[in-house]
């Protein structure tokens, strides 16, 4: 529940600000009061009218009206929310936000505020994709501004990828969990999960039989206890959790990048079930059958994530891996976490007949400079919650074991 918060919503011109009449209704539902700030491109899209109507209050839209100024200067008005909540965040509002221009009332309030700020983007595929907007996405999540979004689906311009406003409820869930505290509120906490593809050719790939399940709950349990996430995630068969950030990617290497790119975190836990190796060089045409010779397929090394954010210059202050193995389990962990230098390994059993890699199910051991410990086979869930617990616990104690 809201009840008690004030939002300051500021609504940016693209085709999804209709949802914002949506948003309104359940932030009013959940018991924030909603102040609205509309965008002159906003305004072409959704009608002042309706937007006061919605949110009970008078809808501010102009830097330069004075009698706003009288009643309510824009300092005061970007002070006076508990949050910032700018749904749709287009691309244009987000360049201006990461460059701090402030030439409307919008991006006047945003570079004058000391308050959160989420942002839900919402554009074409094509603009989210660029260059660009990855560029300001990136600086304005090192400045700390939170994002919800965008998702994956088809597009009021015809074509399909990721780029559509998360829906209201969905925000709403974001900003209640933004909201709520918790403890590990004000930390940022980074996660990887699932499998990586590494492309033998355009059509056939090499993977593994991670679903994504235990680095997902990973990330939602860090989301209710008051985290921001940054979730990378390989084609998994679980959908991320609302009200993280996702960066999907396919490969080892992609991953690497949109991990060191989401850097300084201050946990960073490494679910993914990454790749070894990828082929030496994919071939770009399909591969063909011919007469009765076999392929030979070279392989090459994949960067190891989890060891070079361990020793990186802006490493994490708590780093946590995870080790599958089908043997010798607890053994081979305790060498991993030497050899990788991370501070705790999450190790599991993945013989067969477990049913733990792809399954509901995990039965950890928990290995910490310290010793070792066996958790309970339980539900991903609770393996997930045990983990934030043990995490919250080692940063408030400012010790990483
Ligand atoms: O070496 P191994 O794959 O068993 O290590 C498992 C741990 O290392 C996991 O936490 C996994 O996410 C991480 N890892 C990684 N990059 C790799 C291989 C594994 O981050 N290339």
């Amino acid at each position: 529940m809201l009840t008690g918060k004030r939002i300051l919503l500021i609504i940016g011109g693209g085709i999804a600000a209709y949802k914002s009449l949506d948003l309104i209704r359940r932030l009013r539902r959940a018991g924030a009061a909603v102040t609205p700030v509309l965008t002159r491109a906003g305004a072409e899209f959704v009608t002042p009218l309706s937007v006061s109507a919605l949110a009970g209050e008078k809808v501010y839209a102009d830097l330069w009206d004075l009698t706003d100024e009288a009643e309510m200067g824009h300092i005061q008005l970007s002070r006076v929310a508990d949050l910032i909540v700018v749904a749709p965040a287009t691309a244009d509002l987000m360049a201006k936000m990461a460059q701090g221009r402030a030439d409307d009332l919008a991006s006047t309030l945003l570079l004058a505020t000391d308050t959160p700020v989420l942002i839900a983007p919402a554009m074409n595929v094509r603009m989210w994709q660029h260059p660009a907007t990855q560029r300001n996405l990136a600086t304005l999540r090192g400045d700390g501004v939170r994002t919800v979004g965008p998702e994956v689906g088809d597009m009021a311009c015809g074509e399909y990828g990721p780029g559509r406003m998360t829906e209201p409820a969905d925000i709403v869930t974001a900003i209640e969990a933004q909201s709520e505290g918790g403890p590990l509120a004000g930390r940022h906490v980074l996660v990887t999960s699932g499998p990586t593809h590494e492309p033998i050719d355009p059509v056939r790939y090499i993977a593994n039989r991670s679903s994504g399940a235990q680095g997902t709950a990973i990330a939602r349990a860090a989301l209710h206890a008051g985290a921001r996430v940054s979730f990378v995630t390989g084609p998994a068969s679980v959908p991320p959790p609302e009200g993280v950030d996702v960066i999907r990617v396919e490969t080892a290497r992609q991953m690497r990048e949109a991990v060191l790119a989401a850097l300084p975190a201050d946990v960073g836990i490494f679910a993914a079930a990454v790749a070894d190796w990828r082929m030496a060089s994919p071939s770009d045409r399909k591969m063909k059958k011919t007469g009765g010779s076999l392929p030979v397929l070279e392989f090459a090394e994949n960067p190891d994530i989890l060891a070079e954010v361990s020793r990186h210059a802006q490493r994490p202050a708590l780093v946590v891996g995870f080790a599958a193995e089908t043997h010798d389990v607890a053994d081979h962990a305790r060498a991993k976490r030497e050899r990788k230098g991370c501070d705790w390994i999450l190790a599991n059993d993945v013989s067969d007949g477990t049913g733990i890699m792809g399954g509901t199910e995990n039965a950890v051991t928990l290995i910490t400079a310290d010793g070792s410990e066996d958790w309970p086979r339980a539900g991903k869930e609770t393996v997930a919650a045990r983990l934030i617990d043990r995490i919250a616990a080692a940063l408030s104690g400012g010790t990483s074991e």
